[in-house]
């Protein structure tokens, strides 16, 4: 079993069954996508005119019948829009002094209103580190925290600059604005965002199955020097509930294929019953800008829970929800004590994907199924697939098992 609260470890420690195997082949039928397969992007900073610079990149992904909207900012914590719209002409409209005031309620609008279909937001709050030397794996925190950075409290860089239309990619890249010991003095946490006009899959691991409807996140801690040596690093993230509940957190069987050796989850967050918002990861993270094997860490996620009290604000949040109140936040947490850390080289990344409509599903690689087809004969496997996906086919989405 690779069960969230038992010992796992992400990486290694267990192996898909047969008929996992089989029900995953059952599953690779394709799906009734409610995306689109392709689709225009652009991506642009937009302005304030202000100094320090005020970070807002607003992504547009257009299609035949929808347009998608994210905007990422470093005004305040560094935080995520998502916008559905079923137009391909809806548009974003800013007000600065509207977003920068106290109020900034109505300071960030996607027209027309009524072409809405899904929204929501994404907020990463703080960077924890923990004194891993001294604790074991089932703990939580996993280990004595030490005081939390605040990413509200950081500054960032132009994101013009690093804005790339050919990958259509941008970085944020900050530092705290209050660092006495210097921590950061020669590193930096950075954010890097890409969207993508098709569907395919990056060369680097962990290589998430992306499409056009999707946008990556990859966070990436460098050269920072950490507080023990054995520091642990975790991140927390605020969402908005959607009605009264949180956005459920599930964790999905995947198999041990050439994309992802040894990952066998893919975890994901759902706004709503599909197809609504989602994020997806795999439970990895990794502790060399080499990433492979050698320097996978597990990345471990506990379900949101409601906490507005303590969660700085938002102002893009703020601007666009207006009056919008119930906060969801979660933990992410990177790594054990034991195994490669952040220690080896002052690294830690970690990426996920955001989006909307039906998760990407991985399907088997066809490297994979000529292993599969030469091990059980051709015939005898169409034969069972085939029965399997008549017995599984309905039962695709119920296979699901919250993560709590
Ligand atoms: C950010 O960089 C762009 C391009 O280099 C420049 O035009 C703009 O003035 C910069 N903004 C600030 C606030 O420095
Ligand atoms: C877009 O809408 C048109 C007309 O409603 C429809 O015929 C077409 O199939 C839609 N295209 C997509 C990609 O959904
Ligand atoms: C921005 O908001 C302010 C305050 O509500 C308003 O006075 C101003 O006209 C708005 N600017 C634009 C361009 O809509
Ligand atoms: C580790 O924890 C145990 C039990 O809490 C304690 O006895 C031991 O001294 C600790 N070791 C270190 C190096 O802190
Ligand atoms: C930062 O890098 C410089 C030059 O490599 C080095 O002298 C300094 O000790 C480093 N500072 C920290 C806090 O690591
Ligand atoms: C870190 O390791 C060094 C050498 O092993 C040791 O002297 C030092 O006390 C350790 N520091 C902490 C904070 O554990
Ligand atoms: C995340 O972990 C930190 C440190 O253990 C804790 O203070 C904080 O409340 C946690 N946040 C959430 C949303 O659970």
């Amino acid at each position: 079993m690779c069960g969230r609260e038992g010992p796992r470890r992400g990486w290694g420690r267990c192996a898909p069954s047969p008929l996992l195997l089989l029900s995953l082949l059952a599953s690779a039928a394709p799906l009734a996508l409610l995306g689109e397969e392709t689709r225009q992007v652009s991506l642009e900073a937009i302005p304030a005119g202000l100094d320090p610079p005020q970070n807002l990149l607003h992504i547009r992904a257009v299609g035949a019948n929808s347009t998608l909207h994210y905007v990422w900012s470093t005004v305040g914590p560094p935080a995520v829009l998502l916008v559905a719209t079923n137009t391909p002409h809806s548009a974003l409209s800013v007000n600065w002094s509207l977003l920068l005031s106290p109020e900034p309620d109505g300071g960030l609008t996607v027209l027309p209103k009524d072409s809405i279909q899904f929204s929501s937001a994404l907020v990463f709050t703080r960077l924890f580190e923990f004194d891993g030397a001294n604790t074991s794996e089932a703990t939580q925190p996993p280990g004595d925290p030490y005081p939390p950075y605040s990413l509200a409290k950081f500054s960032w860089n132009n994101i013009t600059d690093s804005l790339d239309p050919a990958t259509l990619s941008a970085t944020f890249r900050g530092h705290p604005t209050d660092d006495p010991a210097g921590a950061f003095a020669n590193g930096s946490l950075a954010f890097r965002v890409q969207a993508f006009p098709g569907s395919g899959r990056p060369a680097q691991p962990p290589r998430l199955l992306h499409s056009a409807d999707t946008c990556q996140l990859e966070v990436a801690l460098v050269g920072a020097s950490p507080r023990g040596n054995r520091s642990l690093f975790g991140l927390e993230v605020a969402t908005l509930g959607q009605g009264p509940a949180c956005p459920l957190m599930q964790e999905q069987r995947s198999i041990d294929d050439e994309y992802a050796p040894a990952v066998f989850q893919l975890d994901q967050l759902l706004w709503g019953s599909l197809p609504s918002g989602f994020v997806q990861w795999r439970p990895v993270a990794f502790s060399q800008s080499q990433r492979g094997r050698e320097s996978a860490l597990p990345c471990r996620a506990a379900p949101p829970h409601f906490a507005s009290a303590h969660l700085p604000q938002s102002p893009i949040v703020r601007a666009f929800f207006e009056s919008h109140n119930n906060f969801c936040a979660f933990n992410l947490t990177f790594g054990a004590s034991t195994g490669p850390g952040y220690w080896d080289a002052h690294y830690l990344s970690w990426s996920m994907l955001l989006g909307v409509g039906t998760p990407p599903v991985d399907a088997l690689s066809p490297l994979v199924l000529g292993i599969m087809v030469a091990a059980l004969g051709a015939p005898g496997l169409v034969l069972l697939a085939g029965g399997l996906f008549l017995l599984l086919g309905h039962r695709r989405w119920s296979e699901y098992q919250p993560i709590n």
